[in-house]
């Protein structure tokens, strides 16, 4: 038998905490004969309700979970982490300052960083969902030295399907006849779902839309501003999905894209594409032999140009912002 993978889980006791988990013990984020043993961190308050989760959880009796800790220490929770999903954030409460909401955030980040560069098991892979996903991930891993960059990532992959959702309405296809999509910059308003190099059934995603009001006015925004509708739908934000999309992050990193197609996620800019280097931004990712790569020589045209140049210009301000804050 395969000695377990140990998963840590922040924020565990939330909405998509509880989406989570149960999809990790099942066996979808690492393959269907990977054991995992859990660790959940949550703040003092909120232990209790994680507990409650971990009675759901052994109740499953789930073949491949082979144990569940509980905790609300970093350093415990980190100790041989191989995969750590940093949920858990401080949301923005009403009234609160961009500064506040960061500086808030890195009180969580920054010593969940240093906890990780303490006692991270060699292979680590950190996703960072919870927001402001590409600025957290940056204070954690700048406090992980030890720690490879390309380890960091943040989350754009619910994006990513959220675009190949709607392209597949859009054309009336499948969304496994689409390739190569892209979301570019922050996981905020700002981000760019770019159709120009994506395929559908190997065509031009952009000229089979061929109506780029739609794509400016519609595709674009619904993408964009998805959480929101689903907020103001829902009355709750979104967390299956969100909890979805980290599934899919991870087990691609792991398991490798398709032949011929690449997928979304922020990781640790080289420069390319005129990203600042050491920023967290979405990109087109490619993942093989365990490692996720910026695919490489894409052609950018001026309407994409100025889209990825403003979500990057944000993600410059976030950082700049946190730099004054002395949190990196
Ligand atoms: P939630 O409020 O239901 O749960 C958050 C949990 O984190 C709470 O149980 C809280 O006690 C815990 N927590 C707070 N500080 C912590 C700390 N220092 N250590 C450990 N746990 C801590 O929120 P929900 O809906 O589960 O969302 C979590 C985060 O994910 C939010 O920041 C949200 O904005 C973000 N998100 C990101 C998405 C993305 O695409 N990147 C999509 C959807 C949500």
């Amino acid at each position: 038998t395969r000695t377990p993978v140990n998963v840590t889980v922040t924020g565990a006791a939330g909405q998509i905490g509880y989406a989570l988990l149960f999809r990790i013990a099942s066996g979808h984020l690492l393959g269907p004969d990977v054991p995992v043993r859990l660790r959940l961190l949550e703040i003092p308050q909120a232990v209790k309700a994680a507990e409650g989760t971990a009675m759901e959880l052994d109740d499953c009796a789930f073949p491949l979970l082979s144990g569940i800790d509980i905790t609300d220490d970093a350093k415990t929770a980190f100790d041989g982490v191989n995969v750590a999903l940093l949920v858990g954030a401080r949301p923005r409460s009403k009234g609160m300052e961009r500064g506040d909401l960061l500086e808030a955030n890195g009180g969580i980040f920054k010593p969940q960083g240093e906890a990780i560069n303490a006692g991270a098991a060699d292979d680590v892979r950190v996703l960072v969902v919870g927001n402001p996903a590409n600025t957290n991930a940056l204070i954690a891993q700048r406090h992980a030295p030890d720690v490879p960059a390309e380890r960091f990532t943040a989350m754009t992959r619910l994006d990513h399907n959220r675009a190949l959702s709607q392209l597949a309405k859009k054309l009336g296809v499948s969304v496994t006849d689409i390739r190569k999509l892209t979301i570019w910059g922050n996981h905020s308003a700002t981000q760019y779902p770019d159709l120009f190099h994506a395929e559908v059934n190997g065509r031009n995603a952009a000229q089979a839309v061929d109506d780029q009001a739609w794509l400016e006015n519609d595709f674009i925004p619904t993408v964009a501003k998805r959480g929101a509708a689903i907020i103001e739908a829902r009355g709750a934000s979104s967390a299956a999905s969100a909890a979805n999309a980290a599934i899919d992050h991870v087990f691609t990193w792991v398991n490798g894209t398709a032949e011929g197609d690449w997928t979304s996620a922020a990781v640790v800019s080289d420069g390319s594409y005129g990203v600042p280097e050491g920023l967290i931004s979405s990109f087109p990712v490619t993942a093989k032999d365990g490692r996720y790569e910026i695919v490489q020589g894409l052609e950018i045209d001026e309407f994409s140009r100025g889209r990825i140049d403003a979500s990057v210009a944000e993600l410059v301000e976030e950082r700049d912002a946190v730099q004054g804050l002395g949190l990196i």
